[in-house]
């Protein structure tokens, strides 16, 4: 809650010491507040949930080519494996999900037909993913098999998946999200290699997605040789795609509680943010989710405003307090660096000596100049840290200035938040 006047949540004044009571009414009040003044829907903007084709926006190319190598299979013959490929956020899982789910609607009488969804990021080993497809295909009152969920072997698995699909299917289409995060190519090769190797007459599609342009170029040669992939490529959204797909679920908040320019602003923020439906989604939940703090009756530009430097607060939050504490020390002394001064921008050398302070007084090991310049490097490229040149003249030669991209308030209350970086005496300034 950003100001004090959060939507009334609030404790009787007589209740002087918070007890159970208390809190149960708190959190009674909050759940029985039947009325929501802002959302009618909000499942609408869950990451999740997968829209209805006529809600699906300015992918019909992405459909069209993608249904025409899986056509195959709707008929009962071998569907084409696909690789599909594309940025994050450009509608690559949801357009796989819609057109499976559709060749399953669509499937000639004759043809036993069914599709699964395997997130890789989950099931990553082998032997997950075997046990995963085995059960999610299994009826064991149609075949009989009970599979249990751990504790078989790799191979065990397989041969039940093997038994599952020739048992119940002609044609099977498996969906291998985010597929780059599997440990290894094992299973995209017994998958692509099924038929060939006798293990099952069903006939398997693969369409495997992945965010890494690289993944596919780099696959085993034995594996690329025996799937034979298609690749079918998503470009990032403009905004007014953008502008399209949230209109299209505007019904997730209350008639009349969106101002006009909600939704143009939430589209262009995720245009420049690489074209990101995922992000203008979530953008335009959060705005709703700060105007219902506030206990406003529409939803504005400025909430959207507010929700972005959150949400961009958040991510850098994360971002900083993943990186080896090294590079911890290096950014902090160059916080503590603006923190002190009227600059922005810093000497390597000045920051170096700042980072020798830091550690000396924390007791941390002091890397060399020389590495210490690579850690500087290393935070440009994660969009910490600004540098550049420059020439200083005859006396100062090319020196490279450094500067924190965020606020130093922001970076030092972060790093200070490390238990490592407790000890620190405060307000440390340059020695
Ligand atoms: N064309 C579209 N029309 C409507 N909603 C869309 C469209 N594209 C994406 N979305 C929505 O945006 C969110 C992200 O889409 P999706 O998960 O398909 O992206 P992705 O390409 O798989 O991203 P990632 O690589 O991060 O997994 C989902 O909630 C999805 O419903
Ligand atoms: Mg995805």
């Amino acid at each position: 809650m950003e100001d004090g006047s959060s939507r009334d949540t609030s404790v009787p004044d007589d209740a002087e010491q918070p007890s159970e009571d208390a809190e149960v009414n708190i959190a009674q009040e909050i759940f029985s507040q039947q009325e929501d003044p802002i959302f009618a829907n909000k499942s609408l903007l869950e990451i999740s949930h997968v829209p209805s084709f006529d809600r699906i926006v300015g992918r019909d190319n992405e459909i069209r080519k993608l249904s025409e190598e899986l056509r195959g299979a709707v008929q009962g013959y071998s569907p084409e494996n696909v690789i599909v490929y594309g940025k994050t956020g450009t509608g690559k899982s949801l357009v796989s999900k819609y057109v499976s789910s559709q060749a399953v609607a669509n499937a000639h009488d004759d043809v036993r037909i069914g599709y699964e969804y395997l997130d890789c990021s989950t099931d990553n080993t082998e032997t997950q993913a075997a046990s995963t497809l085995a059960r999610a295909f299994n009826d064991p009152e149609e075949t009989g098999l009970d599979i249990p969920e751990r504790g078989l072997s790799t191979a065990a698995y397989y041969k039940r998946l093997w038994q599952v699909l020739e048992q119940r299917y002609d044609v099977v289409l498996i969906i291998l999200d985010e597929a780059d995060l599997m440990a290894d190519d094992n299973l995209l090769m017994k998958l692509s290699r099924a038929g060939e190797s006798g293990n099952t007459d069903c006939r398997i599609g693969v369409i495997a997605i992945s965010n890494k342009i690289e993944w596919a170029e780099d696959l085993n040669e034995r594996v690329k040789s025996s799937l034979q992939p298609k690749e079918l490529s998503f470009h990032p959204y403009d905004a007014q795609q953008l502008e399209e797909i949230l209109q299209h679920r505007r019904d997730a908040f209350k008639p009349d509680v969106l101002d006009d320019g909600v939704i143009p602003l939430c589209a262009a923020y995720a245009a420049s943010d690489f074209g990101d439906a995922r992000k203008a989604i979530d953008v335009l939940r959060h705005a709703g989710n700060v105007a219902y703090e506030r206990d406003a009756d529409t939803v504005t530009e400025q909430h959207v405003k507010d929700a972005r430097t959150k949400a961009e607060k958040d991510r850098f939050k994360e971002l900083v307090e993943g990186i080896p504490q090294q590079a911890k020390a290096s950014l902090l002394a160059l916080a503590i660096l603006s923190l002190n001064s009227e600059q922005e921008e810093f000497p390597t050398q000045l920051v170096y000596r700042q980072y020798q302070n830091i550690c000396d007084n924390i007791g941390q090991d002091v890397r060399s100049e020389r590495r210490f310049r690579d850690i500087l490097k290393e935070l440009a490229f994660l969009g910490i840290v600004d540098n550049r040149k420059e020439n200083l003249g005859r006396s100062g030669g090319i020196t490279l200035l450094n500067r924190l991209v965020e606020e130093p308030e922001i970076v030092y209350e972060i790093i200070r938040d490390d238990a490592r970086f407790e000890t620190l005496t405060n307000h440390l300034s340059e020695s």
